[in-house]
């Protein structure tokens, strides 16, 4: 069964097309993105407005590419990311899903954003030459699977004990990981985004120049970020020699590239450690077949040397280009749903759930 993917929830407008056969593999057929990501640097962060606007722009051309090479009455199903994101965004895309699949006449499924990061990872094999350079994983995880969600607006700790059995065991009570990057370079004057800026510029750092604090939380499994972002301000503020009156705008220019680096380094060491030792506590207590990881920041090589490090068994990874958000992996947990009879949703009344949780 062959379904298209649309996801539109952010800053990226995707369209993928993905085949499931009987035994559960999943083929990635096409996968075409584009992202509004250059008009959002100048500001540090995504512009709700101006994502919303370039959905509109760039929805059908996306959606033609990804079906160029399939005919449409192969296509079994069409899903769409219904939440969690932005409003004007995720209208966009439901609203044409909703649109196709009146019109052509296909059931459709509206998914869970932060279920489809986890499921890219059952993508094994690859439509080629069109996609020659992904590189996929060689096997799919194994249930009992904790899956680890950690992007721009999401950090997620979730055990899996079968396909849409699940229990979420502890999420951020403010800002998501990738956020924390992206706050970290606006004061340390990096580009963004700012987890790959922040990553590389910690390469040149000292990890253990000096100590940042980790949140002490009620839920066992929960996350806190900004407590972390206002500990870096600060000490930024003090290496220049100021109180914490010092504007934080005046930072990059004030700060010289080793305490950049430093602060890079000492700042990833630890944001990325605050999900690795949830991650190993929740290891030891349900001792899952495997570790499934996903979201931009399942990129950063830290997170990875730090899981390989201290976790027992392999983690999974997907190529990098279906990390970030893609329409495969909401093909994919689609492809899931239908095949295994769950009931599709309504064209007619599919409605966007920003906030939408586990
Ligand atoms: O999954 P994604 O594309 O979008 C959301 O659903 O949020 O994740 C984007 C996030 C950004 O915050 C970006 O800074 C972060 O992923 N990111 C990284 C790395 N590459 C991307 N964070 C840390 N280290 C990286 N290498
Ligand atoms: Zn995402």
């Amino acid at each position: 069964m062959k379904v298209l993917g649309i996801e539109s929830s952010c800053d990226e407008t995707a369209a993928s097309v993905v085949e499931i056969d009987g035994a559960d593999n999943c083929r990635l057929i096409t996968n075409v993105v584009a992202s509004s990501m250059d008009l959002h640097a100048q500001f540090g962060g995504v512009v709700p407005e101006i994502a919303a606007r370039s959905h509109i722009e760039s929805i059908m051309p996306v959606i033609d590419e990804a079906v160029q090479s399939v005919d449409w009455d192969d296509i079994g199903a069409i899903a769409v990311t219904k939440g969690a994101g932005l409003g004007g965004s995720l209208l966009v895309g439901v609203m044409t899903a909703r649109t196709l699949a009146i019109n052509k006449n296909k059931p459709l499924y509206g998914v869970n954003h932060v279920e489809g990061h986890i499921y890219a990872n059952f993508i094994n094999s690859l439509s080629t030459p069109l996609l020659a350079d992904y590189t996929l994983p060689n096997s799919q995880p194994v249930f009992p699977m904790l899956g680890l969600i950690v992007s721009g607006g999401h950090s997620q700790l979730v055990l899996w004990r079968d396909h849409f059995d699940y229990t979420l065991l502890g999420r951020t009570q403010d800002d998501a990981v990738g956020e924390a990057f992206d706050k970290v370079a606006k004061i340390t004057g990096l580009p963004y985004p700012g987890g790959p800026s922040v990553s590389k510029k910690a390469l040149d750092g000292d990890a253990f120049a000096f100590n940042l604090p980790k949140a002490r939380m009620e839920g066992k499994y929960d996350f806190s970020f900004s407590g972390l972002k206002t500990a870096v301000l600060r000490h930024a503020q003090e290496m220049c020699g100021k109180d914490f009156t010092f504007p934080s705008k005046m930072l990059p220019d004030s700060l010289s590239e080793a305490q950049k680096a430093d602060i890079s380094a000492v700042f990833q060491r630890v944001a990325i450690e605050t999900v690795v030792d949830k991650t190993v506590m929740a290891f030891d207590e349900y001792s899952p077949a495997s570790v499934v990881i996903g979201g931009g920041v399942a990129s950063s090589p830290e997170l990875r040397r730090q899981l390989a490090d201290r976790l027992p068994i392999e983690v999974h990874y997907q190529d990098a280009k279906l990390m970030t958000d893609n329409g495969a992996m909401i093909a994919t947990l689609a492809a899931f749903t239908a095949t295994r009879g769950r009931p599709a949703d309504d064209p007619y009344k599919l409605a966007i759930q920003p906030n939408l949780s586990m």
